[in-house]
């Protein structure tokens, strides 16, 4: 059925308007999701709701002015930086599940004080449909998923969450957007997590390895948003890896194994595996498809392909991935064109001297989730 965004922001109001007796805090991370979110409930409510950008240290680079400038005419959105409170309690840490809730536990208390120098009663956020089912069946812990969680957000932080895009999908959300008149800069703004580049600094977070996956992040978007994939960005991990004569033998190609784990989604369940690299003589993406269907049938949640090699001592690989996806519970790598990615591996490898090699990730979800982590 065709979405419809008058009939939407009817039946959404009653849930906003019970906000008449108190003031709320909207979460904005940039994405589609928060910023639609706070920008009906700006609409609806008006100086009622204050907008927030939490900069956790983890958004890409100059994101916070860029979100600022893109909503002024619609909301007067303010910035508050905890950057180096995130970065100090989260360095070191390696566990994906781990990490997520660590981030989480200190988004929240921030906000908590947000709301409780705002003297606001109500905390309003862009949650849509994918994530409560995804973490309700435990595939990840989606940071902004609380309520659907058992949470008492009250007793816990302070103040009750309205959610008033929870029953929608994407596509949806985007539809309201452009009906909302948010800049197209918006709407067809890809997605990005609420935990930001920390999901993309797969395994121990340190500082190096933020700068790097920020600065690779920026070369990513800037030769692929004139294409049309859903989602495109970097990742970095730890280059170590080993060979595998079994799997290798068994598809026909060369595959190695790294120490790195990621995040999958097998039979309806997150998977935390290992990430294989494959190295085929061809590049015939179809016949890639198939090898990485094999080696995806043990604990291997990611299959990469090498792309671009670069400093032999080098204690990273970053990873390119680009998918195409409708609703982003499943979804397609993309086909890109081998050449551009050898342009953008070559820019990438002029960032550090600690890059080993540049891979690009040919897994489809499931059996891989979109984010590494
Ligand atoms: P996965 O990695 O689960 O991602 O296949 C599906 C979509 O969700 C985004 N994503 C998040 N969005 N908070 C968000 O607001 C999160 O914690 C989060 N984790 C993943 C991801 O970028 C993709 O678009």
């Amino acid at each position: 059925m065709l979405f419809d965004p008058v009939k939407f922001i009817e039946e959404v109001k009653p849930q906003l308007e019970q906000i008449v007796d108190g003031k709320a805090v909207a979460a904005v991370s940039g994405g589609v999701d928060s910023t639609t979110a706070a920008a009906l409930a700006y609409r609806l409510l008006g100086n009622k709701v204050i907008p927030i950008m939490i900069d956790t240290g983890f958004l890409r680079e100059n994101e916070a002015e860029k979100v600022k400038a893109m909503v002024s005419d619609l909301m007067p959105l303010q910035v508050v930086n905890v950057s180096e409170k995130f970065l100090s309690e989260l360095e070191g840490k390696d566990d994906a599940e781990e990490k997520r809730k660590k981030f989480r536990e200190l988004f929240y208390n921030t906000l908590s004080e947000l709301v409780k120098k705002y003297q606001a009663k109500y905390l309003i956020q862009g949650t849509i449909a994918a994530d409560w089912v995804e973490t309700q069946g435990g595939i990840k812990t989606q940071h902004n998923v609380l309520v659907q969680l058992g949470i008492d957000t009250e007793k816990t932080w302070g103040f009750k969450v309205v959610e008033p895009l929870a029953d929608l999908y994407k596509n949806e959300v985007r539809d309201l957007a452009r009906y909302l008149g948010l800049p197209r800069e918006i709407y067809n703004r890809q997605p990005f997590p609420g935990p930001g580049l920390l999901v993309r600094v797969v395994g121990g977070v340190s500082r190096e390895k933020l700068e790097i996956v920020r600065k690779a992040t920026s070369i990513v978007e800037k030769y692929l948003e004139q294409e049309d994939y859903s989602q495109y960005f970097a990742v970095i991990f730890d280059s170590h890896s080993n060979y595998d004569p079994e799997i290798s033998k068994e598809v026909g190609c060369d595959v190695y194994t790294y120490t790195a784990k990621a995040t999958g989604v097998k039979g309806d369940v997150r998977a935390y595996g290992r990430i294989a690299k494959v190295d085929c003589d061809y590049k015939d993406y179809e016949r890639l498809r198939r090898v990485m269907e094999k080696v995806t049938s043990s604990d291997i949640t990611h299959v990469v392909t090498k792309v671009a090699d670069g400093y032999n001592e080098g204690k990273y690989s970053i990873g390119i991935r680009a998918v195409l996806t409708q609703d982003f519970m499943t979804a397609d790598f993309a086909k890109i064109d081998w050449g551009l990615l050898g342009k953008i591996s070559n820019e990438i490898l002029s960032i550090s001297k600690n890059i080993k090699e540049v891979v690009y990730d040919i897994t489809t979800k499931p059996p891989a989730t979109i984010e590494f982590e």
